[in-house]
């Protein structure tokens, strides 16, 4: 049977991480729009443990690069080109969150982050746009850069910008190697 189609499926075929950037800015409305598809997210009892802290300006963004991508993290420097660079914040956010992750010994925190994080960048790509997850900088010169409270910590960071390179599909698991109906594991 033919896998039925739809546009979600669509943007996340073609979302790719993309590594190369051209030098032109990004629209505010499409970053807002991205913002909103973020502020959409569920998380657990509805907490929002996440800020998004937005930097276009092109001075702001540099210092800021400049800080997060030195020495070991100078892999991630390709994402210093991107015009735009989102670092997704956490916030210690509701008690009763907080609880759940106690008893439940999973980081809801973290889940909350990537779910409103990859709200963002599919509504990234659905404007054309491309976006890369970081996971590797250089945490502690981030929050000091951007002027965070102790405990408050930048989890990860999204560059985005026009795509200057149109990378093929990474490789994925079959359907059947991650997933099964009731006992068929
Ligand atoms: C949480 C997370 C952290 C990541 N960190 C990095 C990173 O530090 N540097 C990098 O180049 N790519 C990073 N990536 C991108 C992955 O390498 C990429 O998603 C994966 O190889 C699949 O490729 P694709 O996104 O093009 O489908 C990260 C992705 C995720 C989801």
């Amino acid at each position: 049977m033919a896998m039925p189609t739809s546009h979600l499926l669509k943007i996340a075929a073609a979302r790719r991480s993309i590594r190369k950037y051209k030098a032109v800015p990004v629209e505010r409305e499409k970053l807002d729009l991205c913002l909103e598809a973020a502020r959409l997210a569920p998380s657990a009892c509805n907490a929002q443990p996440y800020r998004f802290i937005v930097l276009d300006e092109p001075a702001l963004k540099e210092k800021f690069c400049a800080a997060v991508f030195g020495g070991v993290y100078s892999a991630c420097r390709f994402a210093a080109a991107a015009p735009v660079m989102v670092a997704v914040v956490s916030d210690t956010g509701k008690l009763t969150a907080w609880l759940g992750n106690q008893m439940q010994s999973t980081n809801f925190r973290l889940v909350d982050i990537g779910i409103a994080a990859e709200h963002f960048v599919l509504a990234a790509a659905e404007q054309g746009l491309g976006t890369c997850w970081l996971g590797w900088f250089n945490a502690k010169a981030a929050a000091k850069a951007l002027g965070l409270g102790t405990g408050i910590k930048v989890e990860v960071l999204l560059s985005v910008g026009y795509p200057d390179e149109a990378p093929p599909p990474r490789k994925r698991k079959t359907t059947k190697e991650l997933a099964g109906y009731n006992t068929d594991i």
